[in-house]
């Protein structure tokens, strides 16, 4: 398969961006990409320090060429690629079209991974990176891509998904560099603590947990339960569609108060992955070696999708409260925008790299 599949384009649709009104100023060199299963995201910041962040949804859709069919994405205003033969539409456009076809989209990641089932996952990805973060603005410019912890619960390669966005970043004229997923989240959230403390992204396919001591992470890993675990599980014991269980809890639930079956399904679910979450983080760090002491109480910080549903933090209070926690914590909280956290900390640690060249 070719590089680049992009043969003919339609129409340009521009990804979502969260604040437009800041857009299209000179750029200082650095830029945050977060690789996440459900979204994927870029940062940057101009010279007053104001950050654009730019957002696609990490899936794609192929629909059969025909005059219909075209006709429909260019009066939908909607950009496709053709790719063996058939039209491909990627990012936020392909959910609105799965919903008029009712089909599933493809997605090129799984697991907080780059997809063993996706064929066409690498082409994909490298024009949804390469619609999201442009052309670098200097040679070589520095990006850091967030990228997952050693799981703990499933076998999975971290090196080989490292490795293909390397490579793929490089192609782009970047100059890659990883970043754990939770450290992201410490250096977004826990600038004022002297970046100590507990960093937790709560993802659709993962969460990822780093615990750091003075910007060095100390302990991290991952785990393959996230979002899309608590729709599978909610989903078979009400005997529903998992895409029905996510609509269902993106819709607004609340844990301290679940009105109906559904809702007792996710708020079960949901305790669950917290109480799980939280005995890993104590037993690594507990049977692990040259752990550092926290003399102070730190803070707890979570974010990502998952921990927006209503409720999340009270329920994290609870269940540090019926356990022995290895690390003092002070405050347990959510990220003012958990959505971006993990992008704005992958800009955070690309802006103070130093092979960034002076501007
Ligand atoms: N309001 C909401 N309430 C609960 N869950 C939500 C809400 N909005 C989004 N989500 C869930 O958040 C998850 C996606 O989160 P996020 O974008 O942080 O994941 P990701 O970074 O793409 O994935 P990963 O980090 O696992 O690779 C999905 O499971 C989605 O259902
Ligand atoms: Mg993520």
């Amino acid at each position: 398969m070719s590089e680049r599949p992009s043969i003919d384009f339609g129409p340009a649709t521009a990804p979502r961006q969260h604040n437009p009104s800041a857009a299209q100023p000179r750029l200082r060199p650095g830029k945050g990409l977060d690789v996440g299963t459900a979204n994927l995201l870029s940062a940057v910041q101009d010279f007053e320090g104001n950050v654009i962040i730019k957002a696609q949804r990490n899936a794609f859709i192929d629909i059969e060429q025909n005059d219909f069919t075209r006709n429909m994405l260019t009066k939908m205003d909607v950009q496709y690629v053709v790719l063996n033969n058939k039209m491909v539409v990627i990012g936020d456009p392909a959910f609105d079209l799965a919903n008029i076809y009712n089909r599933e989209t493809r997605r090129p990641m799984q697991d907080g991974m780059i997809s063993p089932k996706e064929t066409d996952a690498l082409p994909i990805e490298k024009l949804l990176i390469d619609r999201l973060l442009g052309a670098p603005q200097v040679q070589n410019e520095v990006v850091y891509y967030s990228v997952p912890a050693e799981p703990i619960d499933f076998d999975m390669n971290v090196v080989y998904h490292k490795g293909i966005f390397n490579d793929l970043l490089r192609k782009l004229g970047y100059n890659p560099k990883d970043i754990l997923e939770g450290h992201c989240v410490v250096f977004a959230e826990l600038d004022e603590d002297d970046f100590t403390g507990v960093g937790i992204s709560c993802g659709g396919g993962m969460f990822n947990i780093c615990v750091s001591y003075k910007t060095l992470p100390a302990l991290s890993f991952s785990t393959a339960r996230g979002g899309d675990w608590i729709d599978r599980n909610v989903a078979k014991v009400l005997g529903i569609k998992a895409s029905r269980a996510t609509a269902i809890k993106e819709k607004g639930v609340d844990l301290r108060n679940p009105r109906t079956r559904e809702e007792q399904a996710i708020d079960v679910y949901y305790r669950e992955l917290i109480r799980y979450t939280l005995n890993e983080i104590k037993k690594r760090f507990e049977s692990s070696e040259d752990m550092p002491q926290f003399p102070e109480p730190v803070d707890m910080v979570f974010a990502g999708g998952t921990s927006k549903i209503g409720g999340f933090i009270d329920v994290v209070r609870e269940e540090l409260g019926r356990m022995q926690f290895p690390i003092p914590i002070k405050n347990v909280r959510r990220a003012d925008d958990p959505f971006t956290s993990v992008a704005r900390g992958a800009l955070v640690a690309a802006a103070a790299d130093e092979d960034n060249p002076d501007v």
